[in-house]
């Protein structure tokens, strides 16, 4: 059993509000040890220095889980920085703990109480080795950051003069939930200097980083003993150029600096903001670059790239990246600027796909979906966002869905078989539940009492959709009662498909798709062939899933909505399938023209508007310049980012052979357009890099086809189907 179990809990005898502790401990060792390894928790998040120099470059562990149920503990080799005399010294915050919407549940800790746990092991020439627990013989003081939170900032007062340290408490509290680090390192990933300063016709001081961004700043903090600093984070100006905060709701963003006349580098520790400009009061700034500004996100490896002839589309790949640095950390975020940051099932299972192209989130996703598993209620259900404190049963279709799509795509990407068994589980458990709901007769509540049918729950529906006449509106017009049959039918598909890469019996539950499929015809698919809600997304669902006797009919009711509409209405659940379903139908030209419209709505529309990353909105900032419902309106989500999986699949053609996973064998099949002279895109597989080229010349088109070694590979071009080698492969056509 590791180290970290030997030692205790440790908290400070009297919390001091909201300010940051200080966990201290003196010790001397006998010279000179070979190897040092810290193991480390916090209830809070931590930073941890020894003789003042830190143990890690990564941030904000211990990271986010359900922590009544798992709390990751890290493991660091130390060997360096232990000399004869040392003090290690953990800074304690509140970190994710303090969520209005997190609580613990223990009654011997407050969601305000920080306490750590940590073991310092350190291993002799001769094999003897000591260990330094956290216990009772630990000190504490008051750290300057006097307060911190996750949501509204940090005050580092400078003035400060902590009193002498005093004993800690041991703290009685469980060491059954401590689990070694499962996910990425959350990490300092990139420094972007100040782009522009300028005052606001209100008179505020502002610097544009010209990127919307997680993290936080770093500066030089100038004034005289007592002056405050107050840096407000934000997202976009209003339309006057003046700062806008009330999309944050109650987050307050802020950063508080109280001067005692030095200068100092400041760098908030203990939380992170949402941002791309910030307003500075009470500093003299001459210059942008005086502030940069530090973007922080799990330390994914970065696997795809894209590059076409148009820029638009290129900024919105670029917007669709910055939308998954800004909310991967540790947990798949909404958004990381309001008081929200959560975990949305709904979201993460939208995004999943793209995400995976992007970055190797095979390890992310892994923690993850054990805090899904954690977190499943025994019936089956799971909670609309994890981790969550809520005693929420979830089980909204599309956001429930998480529980067979993201395993059933990581299995995809990463060919890695025991991420399917490991979520084997949580994938029966959500279909099963779906199918014990259908059977529940429900007649007094006037439900359809059709076992095959997941009707009557409660769910969101498709999300921020357009197609209802109000326009804030947030479940859109498609019945909630279709999504919920239609990914009941999905769920089952892939939870057959994990049984038989598994070899898993799943009779049943090919039974199960067969009759959800009929009971679905039977009830909303007309003799007409039409579906009965008259809605993108119906359609799309439809289509995508299988769910029609006959393709046409339904084809030809999507493409007549589009082209009345003239645009996309479609929300959360449509948005991912439509352009997949519009090249599906062969209606790859409508799909394009959908792709690059940058009026308002569309994909586009943001990026005339300065956008840097995903809004979760197609409406977040309007032509005339208002601004959707400050409720909701972040201009960083990445859901609608799900359209850069058509991007890589269909536009540059990168696809697996159905029936296969890992990128093991590829069918190329780029569906061009003279819309664009060329596209480019690549994925680096667990093989190597697959890469796909196409560009319209004088005479036709040529394609460049990059095959990774031990891969099968074809291209399927006009119809025609290509056998490729390893390496690179050019055909003109
Ligand atoms: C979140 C979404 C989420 C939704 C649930 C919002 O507040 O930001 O992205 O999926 O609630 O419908």
């Amino acid at each position: 059993m590791d180290r970290i179990f030997n030692a205790s809990w440790i908290k400070a005898a009297r919390q001091p509000g909201e300010a940051v502790v200080d966990f201290i401990k003196d010790f001397t060792v006998k010279p000179f040890p070979v190897k040092a390894e810290l193991q480390i928790s916090a209830l809070g998040v931590y930073s941890c220095t020894i003789n003042g120099k830190n143990v890690t470059s990564s941030v904000l562990n211990p990271g986010w889980t359900d922590y009544n149920k798992r709390i990751q503990y890290q493991t660091f080799d130390v060997t360096s920085l232990i000399g004869k005399e040392n003090t290690i010294v953990i800074g304690t915050g509140i970190g994710w703990r303090f969520h209005k919407w997190y609580d613990l549940s223990s009654k011997t800790v407050t969601h305000k109480t920080v306490a750590v746990i940590a073991s310092l092991s350190l291993t002799y020439e001769n094999g003897e080795e000591t260990v330094i627990y956290t216990d009772s013989s630990w000190l504490y003081k008051e750290n300057k950051v006097r307060y911190n939170n996750m949501y509204n900032g940090e005050t580092i007062d400078y003035t400060f003069r902590a009193k002498a340290p005093h004993p800690v408490s041991v703290l009685a509290y469980t060491k059954d939930t401590l689990i070694p680090q499962e996910g990425e390192y959350i990490t300092e990933q990139e420094i972007i200097r100040g782009k522009k300063l300028y005052t606001t016709p209100e008179g505020d001081t502002v610097i544009d980083f010209g990127q919307e961004l997680t993290g936080y700043i770093s500066f030089y903090v100038k004034g005289k003993k007592g002056d405050t600093v107050k840096i407000r984070h934000f997202e976009m100006p209003d339309k006057n150029g003046n700062v806008y905060t009330e999309n944050l709701r109650s987050a307050k963003q802020l950063l508080t600096v109280v001067c005692d006349g030095n200068s100092h580098l400041i760098k908030p520790v203990y939380t992170f903001y949402g941002f791309r400009y910030i307003a500075i009061e009470g500093m003299q700034v001459d210059s942008a670059d005086e502030f940069t500004a530090i973007v922080v996100h799990s330390d994914m490896k970065r696997t795809g790239y894209f590059r076409c002839s148009d820029e638009m589309i290129n900024q919105l790949f670029h917007n669709i990246i910055w939308g998954q640095k800004g909310n991967f950390l540790d947990v798949p975020t909404d958004c990381p600027q309001r008081d929200e940051r959560l975990g949305w099932t709904g979201d993460a299972q939208v995004f999943c796909k793209v995400a995976s192209y992007n970055f190797n989130v095979e390890k992310f996703f892994r923690k993850w979906m054990g805090d899904l598993r954690a977190m499943q209620k025994p019936s089956g259900t799971i909670p609309s966002f994890v981790p969550t404190k809520f005693d929420d049963d979830g089980g909204s279709s599309a956001w429930a869905d998480v529980a067979t799509i993201l395993p059933w795509q990581m299995y995809l990407t990463y060919g890695n078989r025991e991420l399917l068994e490991e979520n084997y589980m949580l994938m029966k458990k959500w279909v099963d539940f779906m199918r014990k709901w259908a059977l529940k007769k429900k007649p007094d509540e006037g439900i359809s009492t059709n076992p095959y049918l997941y009707e009557g729950h409660w769910h969101f529906g498709d999300w921020l959709a357009l197609d209802l006449p109000d326009k804030e509106a947030v479940e859109g017009a498609t019945e909630k009662d279709i999504i919920g049959c239609a990914f009941f039918y999905y769920s089952t598909s892939l939870l057959i498909k994990a049984s038989e890469v598994l070899g898993k019996d799943c009779k049943y539950y090919k039974n199960l798709y067969k009759n959800i499929k009929r009971a679905f015809i039977r009830k909303y698919i007309g003799d007409d062939g039409r579906i009965s809600c008259n809605t993108q997304t119906a359609c799309v669902l439809a289509l995508h899933f299988g769910l029609y006797n006959e393709k046409e009919p339904l084809a030809k009711q999507l493409t007549e909505l589009v082209n009345s509409y003239g645009h996309l209405t479609t929300g959360f659940v449509g948005t991912p399938y439509l352009l997949h379903v519009l090249s599906d139908i062969g209606e790859t030209e409508l799909a394009y023209k959908l792709l690059r419209r940058d009026e308002f709505p569309s994909w586009c529309y943001p990026i005339t508007q300065g956008a840097t990353t995903m809004w979760e909105r197609w409406n977040g900032y309007k032509p005339d310049g208002t601004f959707a419902t400050a409720d909701m309106n972040s201009f960083n989500h990445y859901a609608y980012g799900a359209v850069g999986d058509w991007i890589y699949e269909r536009m540059c053609g990168i696809r697996q052979k159905e029936g296969t996973a890992g990128f093991t064998d590829i069918v190329f099949a780029p569906e061009t357009t003279q819309q664009f002279s060329f596209a480019e895109a690549s994925i680096e597989t667990a093989n190597g890099t697959v890469s796909s080229k196409w560009e319209n010349t004088a005479s036709g088109i040529d394609f460049t086809f990059t095959v990774p070694q031990n891969t099968q590979a074809v291209a399927i071009i006009s119809g025609k189907t290509y056998k490729l080698t390893t390496g690179i492969n050019k055909i003109s056509v």
